[in-house]
């Protein structure tokens, strides 16, 4: 059933494991690279220390509020640390208006601080505190950041679906403690930014000793591992008996900037890079995460509708000529990597899930065929996405160098995409010899940005 054509059009996004080497070593290479100066210019990847040199000893403890933003849910928590695995949570997700996405930045924060009061207000969390009280804040902010310490953070550019004016280039902390502060009441300081990578290393780590890295597949991708300062170059904060190793950053979402990933880039890669708000930024990102998968298979669905393979004789060859004919066929964006994940999942005899997704998004009864055709595009895009994942992972694996390694993941396409989750630990298995595991971490951006902080408080009344 499928045909010639097809296949062409897909070859390109089967990736062979000498490509998937490749990528590793290239990778590595840039990682090696970013590590001996800062030079945005020629290095892909920005591999940022983060300023958190040591996990959870088990005797933090306290309350502390976290801000997540920068994933799917945009979320408040307040979280009680009470000593190694005991941790309590309680959470609410607000929605962002879109708008505000992509508006002035000063109203993005100022709408942050009114949820962070509506959450204290509705859980009453200022009942019995002292007039001087203020709650420490954790700020999950998974954007790339500059630090200068676990406090100051400047945003360097935005990813993912966020483009608001005036806070590229401004410290974030500042931007949310200001916004706080212009409420009056609200009794909170900020005391640590952290990435959303960082918070599900510190998570995990709480549980397996042997977990140094975290990574995140959801709407965007990147990972963090410690790295010995001896092996960074870079590195200018101190450097002493207790400060030997600190959590980089990778944003390994950029990597292909330069052009190391052009031998495995498709026309279609190129197609959803141009119209995105980010052109030419997050190459690697752009073939992986949640946030692009959907628009991927879109494209290609495009394409297959252009030459008549799909649809045929239903479908205009042009659908921009009658943007009334399929909303979905002209609309970036209306396809997502849930019904990626649904329709490479479905099983039925005649297809009938996935003729059912396609009908919800108004492609009204698609053939047999049509849908056989899709399942296919799902399952290659999905599986060249898993493939890419494991090669970046392996090389995490490969660089921490030690007998077994946990790596703590997080994110919608590892905890939702059964298949993707199979594809990726598959194809690691063969890329790495060393032991490993990957292990979800669970409300783990929320809760180890709270460790984080717990942690710093922690060393500055008792040092080690
Ligand atoms: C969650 C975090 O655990 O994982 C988010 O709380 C993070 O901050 C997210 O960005 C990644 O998942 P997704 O799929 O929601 O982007
Ligand atoms: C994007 C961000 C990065 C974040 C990742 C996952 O790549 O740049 O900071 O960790 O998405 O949310």
């Amino acid at each position: 059933i499928l045909r010639d054509e097809v296949r062409n059009i897909l070859r390109p996004f089967q990736l062979t494991e000498e490509q998937l080497r490749r990528v590793m070593a290239n990778l590595n290479t840039e990682m090696t690279n970013a590590l001996k100066v800062d030079n945005s210019v020629e290095n892909d990847l920005a591999m940022f220390p983060t300023y958190v040199h040591h996990g959870p000893s088990g005797k933090e403890s306290g309350e502390y509020l976290v801000v997540d933003l920068g994933g799917s849910n945009f979320r408040v928590s307040h979280v009680f640390i009470e000593g190694r695995n005991r941790m309590r949570l309680n959470n609410k997700i607000f929605l962002i208006p879109h708008s505000l996405l992509l508006g002035e930045g000063e109203k993005l924060f100022d709408y942050i601080a009114e949820c962070l009061q509506r959450f204290i207000d509705d859980n009453k969390l200022s009942v019995l505190k002292t007039a001087d009280y203020k709650f420490d804040l954790a700020f999950t902010f998974s954007f790339p950041c500059q630090q200068k310490s676990l406090r100051e953070a400047t945003l360097v550019s935005w990813t993912k679906g966020f483009s608001c004016t005036s806070v590229v280039g401004n410290d974030v902390v500042l931007m949310l403690q200001q916004a706080i502060d212009r409420r009056k009441n609200l009794p909170i300081q900020v005391v640590a930014l952290v990435n959303d990578t960082v918070g599900t290393l510190m998570a995990c780590s709480s549980n397996y000793r042997d977990c140094k890295a975290g990574v995140i597949l959801g709407t965007g991708m990147n990972a963090c591992y410690f790295e010995a300062l001896d092996n960074i170059p870079k590195w200018k904060g101190a450097r002493d008996n207790q400060t030997k190793q600190v959590i980089i950053n990778t944003e390994w979402g950029a990597l292909g900037k330069n052009g190391c990933l052009d031998f495995i880039r498709t026309d279609i890669d190129r197609e959803l890079d141009e119209s995105s708000l980010t052109p030419h930024q997050q190459v690697f990102e752009k073939m992986i995460s949640a946030l692009y998968l959907g628009e991927i298979v879109r494209l290609i669905i495009v394409d297959l509708v252009q030459r008549s393979i799909l649809f045929p004789g239903r479908m205009q060859k042009s659908p921009s000529i009658r943007p009334d004919y399929n909303i979905f066929l002209i609309l970036r964006g209306s396809f997502y990597a849930k019904h990626v994940a649904d329709i490479e999942n479905d099983t039925t005899d005649d297809l009938s899930t996935t003729a059912t997704i396609l009908t919800s998004i108004g492609i009204h009864d698609p053939s047999y065929d049509d849908c056989f055709i899709i399942r296919e595009v799902c399952k290659t895009v999905s599986l060249r996405a898993a493939k890419l994942a494991a090669a970046a992972i392996a090389v995490l694996i490969n660089r921490l160098n030690m007998s077994s390694v946990t790596v703590a993941v997080d994110g919608t396409l590892f905890r939702h995409h059964e298949q993707f989750k199979q594809n990726l630990s598959r194809t690691l298995g063969r890329l790495v010899l060393r032991a490993h595991r990957l292990v979800l971490s669970e409300d783990g951006s929320s809760k180890g940005s709270a460790l984080v902080a717990a942690v710093d408080r922690r060393l500055k009344t008792s040092p080690i």
